[in-house]
């Protein structure tokens, strides 16, 4: 049954709706750089991480008649999708599309086993009411990091190009809202459409990468800084030597409390992770502190 997805007013006004470009310098300022503003990005909620600033909450999105829960949701979101990260098989028409970035709580603090719950259209701009076609839910690593694999969801009628998200935290309230591409001429005509839910989309090949923080009203104690583990020893005045991660290369295993060094200057491992490429040390302040 085919439903319409008619746009709301939102409270928001419209300036409300727009990132802050003070935001944005300030961040920037922050951090010494602005890689992100490099064509026009938008800042992720991972540029805060280490700067003691509160990253705005992901804002919620209406489905458009959302009050109704039960009659209006059921044409677009469905309970019960399948667990996977990809949305797509080889067959699937379309131009492909990840989508990738990090859920943090209220401390900046990535958080894991948040359940991210996915729906789109497909390339036609329809939605599957019946089955799961691009429908699937998964959760975060231990990194707080998600990833889906699908396609650029086509326009659907009277709306902006979006792909539908719920996410929880354990224990915490559904956040439901959408994602949304930049450039795109619709955005400026619809209504529920929100800045503060743009990704950063950028070509590569023939496919598009997209990435998007999430910031959930989820409480936490930020980590003391320099929690020794293990015996306790004093310290001593040997100035460190060759650090032991060496150069940062992809592939590589680092444990929390690692340095490596990446082009001339010397990080530290927040978090253990296996590296990849595009999770260089300066681009993902979650896992490493420029020393
Ligand atoms: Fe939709």
């Amino acid at each position: 049954m085919p439903a319409s997805e008619e746009p709301v007013t939102g409270t928001d006004g419209p300036s409300d709706r727009r990132i802050s470009r003070k935001t944005v310098l300030r961040a920037a300022a922050v951090l010494g750089t602005a890689p992100l503003l490099v064509g026009g990005g938008v800042a992720l909620a991972r540029d805060r991480v280490g700067t003691g600033e509160m990253p705005d909450y992901t804002p919620e999105c209406h489905d458009g008649d959302a009050p109704t829960v039960e009659q209006t949701e059921g044409p677009y979101f469905k309970p019960n999708s399948p667990l996977r990260t990809s949305l797509i098989t080889d067959s699937t028409p379309g131009t492909r599309l990840t989508v990738s970035g990090y859920v943090f709580g209220r401390a900046c603090l990535p958080l894991s086993g948040v359940l991210l719950d996915f729906w789109q259209a497909d390339v036609n701009g329809a939605y599957d009411n019946v089955g799961f076609t691009f429908r699937g839910h998964q959760f975060t690593n231990a990194q707080g990091a998600f990833s889906l694999t699908t396609i650029v969801p086509g326009l659907y009628p009277g709306r902006t190009r979006h792909i539908h998200v719920k996410l929880q935290a354990p224990g915490r309230p559904v956040l439901t809202t959408q994602l949304y591409f930049p450039n795109e001429p619709r955005n400026s005509t619809d209504t529920i459409y929100d800045a503060r839910l743009l990704m950063n989309v950028r070509q590569v090949g023939s496919a598009k990468e997209g990435t998007y923080d999430f910031v959930l009203n989820v409480p936490q104690t930020p980590t003391p800084t320099a929690t020794p583990t293990g015996p306790t020893t004093p310290p001593t005045s040997t100035p460190p030597t060759t650090p032991p991660g060496g150069t940062w290369a992809a592939g590589t295993l680092y444990n929390a409390g690692d340095r490596v060094t990446y082009g001339g200057v010397s990080y530290r491992c927040l978090q253990g992770h296996t590296a990849i490429a595009g999770w260089e040390p300066p681009n993902v302040p979650a896992l490493w502190q420029r020393l």
